[in-house]
C-alpha cells in the first residue's frame, strides 16, 4: 500500500499546478540530458513499432533519400555531402547518410543517445562523428571541422522545442556553418495541426518513457494563443509509493510566414515549403521547409 502521507503530498502538488498552464513558464523541456531519462528515451527511439521519438528505420531511409535528391537538385548529382544533423538522438540519420557514402555529424544533449550513435558508427566503421550540443547554450561551440556544410538538418519538429529567441540564435550559429547556398532543412509542424483546446487524460500503464514499471500517467495539454505556444504536462505517479514526478514540455507553433521570417533573420533565404516526405504517419511526420544560405 502506498504511504498515505506521500499520496496526500503528491495530490497536493498535482492540484497546485497552475490553471491555465503557461507555456515555457510552467515547464519548457523534458530532462533530455538526464542519464535515466535518456536511457528510457533511447529504447523508444529504437522501438520499430512506433514513430514516437524517432521514426522507424525504413522511414528514416526514405527521409535520407529525399535529402539526397534535394542536395542533387541544389548542387548537381554526385559528390559525397557534408551534413550536420542537430538534435540527432541516436544518430539514425547520420548512420544512414554515412552508409550512403556521405560525411555526417550529429549533436545532441542526451548521453545514452550519443553513446548508441557512437557505438553503431564504430561497429560499422561509418564516417560520422557525434558530440554534445545544446541548442540553447551558445557557449558550446561546434567542432571546427563541422563547417562548409552542404546541409544542416533539424528533423522531427526541433524548431518548435525551444523559446523563439534561442531558436533564432541557434539558427544563426548553424547557418554560419553552411557553405554558400547550403541547405537548412527543417521538419516543422504546420500551424493548423496544433490542437486549439485544453485536454486532460489519465491512464494506467506498465511502463513508459517516464518510468519503468507500472504507474499512473496524468497528462494535461494547454494551448496559449497569446504566446502561440503549447504546453504538455505529465504527472507520473508510482502506485507502490504514491510518489509523483512532473515532466513538462512547451512548443512554439510557427505560421509558414513566421518560419520564413525566422530563417531570413538567420541569413537564410529562398524558403521552399514541402509536404511530409512519406505521409506514413499523420501524427509523427511533419512538413518540410528548405532555406538556403
Ligand atoms: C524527438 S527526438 C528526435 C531525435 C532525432 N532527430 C530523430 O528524429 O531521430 C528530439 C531530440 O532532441 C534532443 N534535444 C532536446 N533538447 C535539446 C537541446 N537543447 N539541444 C540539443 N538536442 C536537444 C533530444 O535529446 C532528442 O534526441
Amino acid at each position: 500500500m502506498p504511504d498515505g502521507g506521500q499520496l496526500r503530498e503528491s495530490w497536493a502538488r498535482i492540484v497546485a499546478d497552475p490553471h491555465p498552464l503557461q507555456p515555457w513558464r510552467d515547464g519548457a523541456a523534458f530532462p533530455w540530458a538526464d542519464p535515466d531519462f535518456s536511457e528510457r528515451m533511447l529504447r523508444l527511439h529504437l522501438d520499430q513499432s512506433t514513430h514516437m521519438a524517432s521514426r522507424t528505420l525504413p522511414v528514416i531511409a526514405a527521409h535520407v533519400g529525399w535529402l539526397e535528391a534535394r542536395l542533387d537538385e541544389a548542387f548537381g548529382p554526385g559528390a559525397p555531402r557534408r551534413v550536420l544533423d542537430v538534435a540527432c538522438g541516436p544518430g539514425l540519420y547520420c548512420h544512414e547518410l554515412a552508409r550512403r557514402g556521405h560525411r555526417a555529424w550529429g549533436g545532441d544533449v542526451a548521453p545514452a543517445a550519443l553513446r548508441h550513435a557512437r557505438a553503431v558508427a564504430a561497429d560499422g566503421a561509418l564516417a560520422c562523428g557525434f558530440f554534445d550540443l545544446d541548442l540553447e547554450d551558445p557557449s558550446r561551440q561546434l567542432p571546427a571541422e563541422v563547417a562548409d556544410l552542404d546541409a544542416v538538418t533539424l528533423w522531427y519538429g526541433e524548431v518548435h522545442a525551444h523559446p523563439p529567441e534561442a531558436t533564432l540564435a541557434a539558427l544563426c550559429a548553424l547557418a554560419a556553418r553552411l557553405r554558400p547556398g547550403g541547405l537548412m532543412v527543417l521538419e516543422y509542424q504546420p500551424w493548423d495541426l496544433y490542437p486549439r483546446e485544453d485536454l486532460r487524460e489519465w491512464r494506467a500503464c506498465d511502463g513508459s518513457p517516464f518510468a519503468d514499471g507500472p504507474h499512473f500517467w496524468l497528462q494535461q495539454y494547454h494551448w496559449d494563443e497569446a504566446s502561440r505556444s503549447e504546453i504538455n504536462v505529465h504527472w507520473i505517479v508510482d502506485p507502490a509509493t504514491g510518489a509523483a514526478r512532473r515532466y513538462a514540455q512547451s512548443g512554439r507553433a510557427w505560421r509558414d510566414e513566421e518560419l520564413a521570417a525566422l530563417c531570413a533573420a538567420a541569413g537564410l533565404g529562398g524558403g521552399v515549403f514541402l509536404p511530409p516526405i512519406t505521409g506514413v504517419d499523420g501524427r509523427h511526420e511533419f512538413a518540410m521547409l528548405i532555406s538556403r544560405r
